[in-house]
């Protein structure tokens, strides 16, 4: 072994997410899940490896994901063949079918959690990221695919987020699909010499897919190409005809982009991805469709089903983009102690404390030392908690607790009003505290108090 010590990083394409992002994150996800609630939805939990075969059948073989982007592996217990998930679609549909989820009627559910693909890492293009999905198994009418939209844009504006466009579109039935492709491989063999070299192994595998492209010299060629909107028969086109429908009647702005097709092969019919110009490239934020035939292709019975994934990272990234809130404080209570009996008493009354509801970060020593009185005061300013309780030999001898406002003015303080700081009994303290911190809220709904969960 070498004596140096070698640095660690993250492996490329993977990222922390560090404690100043967090309360991001939280704010999205506790939004989100209450969006998806105020729709129905429930939780579900699949687990991040499955079995390769799951992606490829589901996925489709001749798709970036599954050609080139699995973290695939051989369990070295016994051989399985195995896949960290790249996306939440095919294992919630696998649990669905193994648990018979649909037995009993359509379910709707969520899922959060992370996904794995060997992509080009760039910005909002990662190898870890997170996906928050929904996924409706049962339902066949265009209202479902309405309500997931609507749910989407519900989650935007409680976000406060307003630069993300909507794009729809229908692809169709296989066969409607299989007519097009026909056509469109002749299409694309009549222009064979714009084909760049990825097109053209996609030319009879995924024709489709070409007409995703993003080569600047093939833009002509796919804006002239055979639109399979116009290849939907009566039902395809009634079912997207019913989707816009609810849609205007509810103010849902969008813009049916007939080139959408997605880059995963599960999906039929609706097809729809939710987009921004504030990320630069990577600008889709949330992406999803139908994908009626998938469950009987792995053997259930048959049953429709629809849904959609948001990329986190794209989301957080909007949100910082559209000014951050202001970071909430990390406690309520920071308590302050001088001398090893003080010491006992801070972490007694700590415990009452939180055991009333509130948060308390306790001064803890440091390799430096326990930290002076001030130093210590530096610390419990910087928590942003809105009170310093602190514990010095005085107080223990009186046995009393100081308690210092660090935002302002106690409530209900002495006459003259400006009162900082007050002594209280030790025994009254948490009592004194609840009614200072809960009361100031009661009292005024714009304190911004984030921490009291009684
Ligand atoms: P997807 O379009 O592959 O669809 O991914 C959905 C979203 O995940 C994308 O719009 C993007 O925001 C985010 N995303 C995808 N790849 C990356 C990446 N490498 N780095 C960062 N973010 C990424 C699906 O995964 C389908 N399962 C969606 C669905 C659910 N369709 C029906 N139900």
């Amino acid at each position: 072994m070498s004596d140096k010590k070698e640095k660690i990083s993250a492996i490329k394409g993977m990222n922390d997410i560090l404690p100043a992002d967090a309360p991001l994150w939280e704010l999205f996800e506790n939004t989100a899940e209450s969006v998806l609630k105020s729709y129905g939805y429930q939780k579900i939990v699949t687990p991040i490896v499955e079995e390769t075969g799951l992606f490829a059948r589901a996925i489709g073989a001749v798709t970036d994901i599954v050609e080139k982007e699995m973290y695939s592996f051989e369990d070295s217990m016994n051989g399985d063949k195995l896949t960290l998930r790249p996306e939440g679609t095919a294992g919630v549909v696998r649990a669905v079918i193994e648990h018979n989820l649909a037995y009993d009627g359509p379910k709707r559910v969520w899922y959060k959690g992370p996904m794995f693909r060997h992509e080009r890492p760039q910005r909002g293009r990662y190898r870890q990221f997170f996906q928050f999905g929904a996924e409706a198994i049962g339902f066949s009418g265009p209202d479902i695919d309405a309500e997931l939209i609507m749910l989407c844009r519900r989650l935007w504006d409680d976000l406060g987020l307003d630069e993300i466009r909507l794009e729809l579109n229908s692809i169709g039935n296989a066969d409607e699909r299989q007519r097009h492709r026909a056509d469109l491989i002749a299409y694309f063999e009549a222009n064979i010499d714009v084909l760049d070299a990825e097109a053209k192994r996609r030319l009879h595998a995924n024709p489709l897919r070409i007409l995703d492209t993003k080569n600047p010299a093939m833009q002509d060629l796919v804006n002239a190409a055979p639109q399979l909107l116009s290849y939907l028969g009566e039902e395809s086109l009634a079912h997207f005809e019913g989707l816009k429908k609810i849609l205007d009647a509810n103010n849902v702005q969008y813009t049916v982009n007939p080139r959408l097709v997605r880059g995963l092969d599960y999906y039929n019919r609706t097809v729809f991805e939710w987009v921004t110009d504030a990320l630069g490239a990577q600008g889709t934020v949330c992406a999803g469709g139908r994908y009626d035939p998938l469950i009987e292709t792995f053997g259930g019975k048959p049953t429709p089903g629809i849904g959609f994934a948001m990329g986190m990272e794209r989301l957080i990234e909007l949100m910082k983009a559209q000014g951050e809130p202001a970071a909430p404080s990390q406690c309520d209570v920071y308590m302050v102690h001088q001398g090893q009996e003080a010491q006992m008493k801070a972490f007694i009354l700590a415990e009452r404390i939180r055991d009333a509801g509130l948060d308390v970060v306790l001064h803890c020593a440091t390799p430096a030392g326990a930290g002076s009185f001030k130093s210590q005061m530096k610390k419990a300013d910087g928590s942003g908690a809105a009170f310093a309780v602190i514990i010095g030999e005085d107080e223990v001898a009186n046995d009393v607790v100081a308690v210092k406002s660090l935002r302002g003015e106690v409530q209900g303080g002495a006459g003259d009003g400006a009162q900082q700081q007050a002594s209280v009994p030790f025994t009254e303290a948490v009592d004194y505290l609840v009614d200072q911190i809960v009361g100031a809220h009661d009292h005024d709904h714009d304190h911004e108090h984030v921490h009291y969960h009684p």
